[in-house]
């Protein structure tokens, strides 16, 4: 292996203990960060998320509720909770778990969430505020992303960053987040013609598709950074990423394992932007 690891387990605990440092300096004033958990029905994946991501709040000192509701809910009453959740002076941070029964237009639900508590950065005003360059809240998985280049002592300035995959979730949020570093930003997609062209000039090299063997080693310039978003299970149902990690690692300068890469940096950077809306709220 030539790759050096970028341990996301690692760089979480040391953000988590910084975290929970700064919600006890904002206890000291009487505010107890608080973050407020929604679940609609019972996707086996969001159950599990949506417990990982209490059982963090309460490890690291923040107030955490978990409202869980039948997969029968209607639209108007969620959006009833969410407008109780925004007037709620206890709760800083609001997360509807994703996906939504179907019934539900969940874009309409993120909506209603007020943008000072939109920890998980879906609102428009947020992507307006990241687009912009404003002050907002950052979506955790790319901003998670950042935190692990910036461990690296990573300059992103001039360097050139190919992002694969286009969601509202992570791609797109990653080019202008890699933009505002100064990164020359390619987006790659499902409909992109020879995407090993533009991976080798990488070098950074986000994978964000959901799909096994995306990036292998050579697609991969080496000494090239490697993220790798990813979170597939493969023929034996181990859990794996969008790199072909046993074969990229022998190319890449740095790369991120999975598990314990980029997914434990998600639920860090939650309770980061949980903080800082608590903070904000309290100045
Ligand atoms: N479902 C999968 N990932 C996420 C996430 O980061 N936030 C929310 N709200 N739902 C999700």
């Amino acid at each position: 292996m030539t790759a050096q690891l970028i341990d996301g387990n690692q760089l979480s605990k040391q953000l988590r203990t910084a975290v929970a440092t700064r919600a006890q300096a904002l206890k000291a004033k009487g505010v107890t960060p608080g973050l407020a958990v929604v679940l609609v029905g019972d996707n086996p994946a969001s159950q599990v998320y949506v417990r990982n991501k209490v059982k963090a709040c309460e490890d690291s000192g923040l107030h955490s509720v978990l409202e869980k509701y039948e997969a029968t809910m209607t639209e108007a009453d969620l959006l009833g909770r969410v407008e109780a959740l925004n007037k709620e002076p206890g709760i800083h941070g609001i997360l509807v778990q994703l996906p939504l029964p179907a019934h539900i237009d969940a874009q309409k639900v993120i909506e209603a969430i007020s943008p000072a508590k939109d920890v998980d950065g879906f609102h428009i005003a947020s992507a307006g505020a990241l687009m912009t360059g404003l002050p907002g809240f950052w979506p955790c998985t790319p901003y998670g992303c950042m935190k692990m280049l910036e461990s690296i002592g990573y300059d992103l300035r001039g360097k050139h960053a190919v992002v694969i995959g286009r969601s509202n979730i992570v791609g797109k949020p990653m080019a202008l987040m890699l933009l505002q570093k100064d990164a020359t930003v390619t987006v790659a997609h499902s409909r992109t013609q020879n995407l090993k062209a533009l991976t080798l000039q990488a070098d950074v090299i986000v994978a964000a598709v959901g799909k096994r063997n995306v990036l292998t080693a050579d697609m991969v310039k080496p000494g090239a950074v490697v993220l790798d978003v990813g979170m597939n299970r493969n023929d034996e149902g181990k859990l794996c990423g969008d790199v072909d990690f046993d074969g990229v690692k022998e190319v890449a300068g740095y790369i991120t394992p999975v598990p314990g890469g980029v997914g434990p940096m998600t639920i860090t950077m939650l309770l980061v932007n949980t903080l800082e809306a608590a903070e904000r709220a309290s100045k």
